[in-house]
């Protein structure tokens, strides 16, 4: 079960230069931002409301994203789905013959990752993730509000009330 768009990840040419744009002029805010060396990637994730965008600047030419900006310049390089089980999600996928990338989740910027081939998407890249616990959206800290059960004898009145509370 895939919870919402996670991000869009873009290749650019430098990280420096396209931050300009989307945090500065677009006014994203930075969220992380790392090297991810097996990736052969500097990468930065910028908030849009409840998804990110994802910049990947190649560290060196002889990396899939190198090899992507080589070929194809900037652009939109892969889409990436929320998935709360990652390696359950591969599981039930290869089961369905889709042809994966991964055969099992490893560590990437948004957390446990892994990559669909764009065979079995439509021509587009997909990436699913499971974000570390801490980092999934909503109150800061480890533990995450699902569900609030509440009596009370005016039920309208509890409404109004926590629609104010819950700006
Ligand atoms: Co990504």
């Amino acid at each position: 079960m895939l919870t919402r768009v996670h991000h869009a990840g873009i290749v650019v040419r430098s990280l420096a230069e396209a931050s300009r744009f989307y945090r500065d002029t677009l006014g994203l805010p930075l969220v992380k931002e790392a090297e991810i060396r097996d990736q052969g990637v500097r990468a930065a994730l910028l908030a849009a409301g409840a998804s990110e965008v994802e910049l990947l600047e190649p560290l060196h030419d002889a990396t899939g994203i190198g090899r992507f900006l080589t070929r194809r310049g900037e652009g939109l390089h892969h889409v990436c789905f929320d998935s709360p089980d990652v390696a359950a999600a591969l599981t039930d996928l290869r089961g369905r013959g889709v042809e994966l990338i991964d055969a099992a989740p490893r560590a990437g910027l948004a957390g446990r990752i892994a990559f669909l081939h764009p065979r079995a998407c439509a021509g587009i890249l997909v990436e699913l993730a499971t974000p570390p616990a801490a980092e999934h959206h909503g109150p800061a800290g480890p533990y995450r509000l699902a569900r609030v059960v509440a009596g009370a004898r005016d039920p309208r009145g509890v409404s109004r009330c926590s629609q104010r509370s819950s700006g």
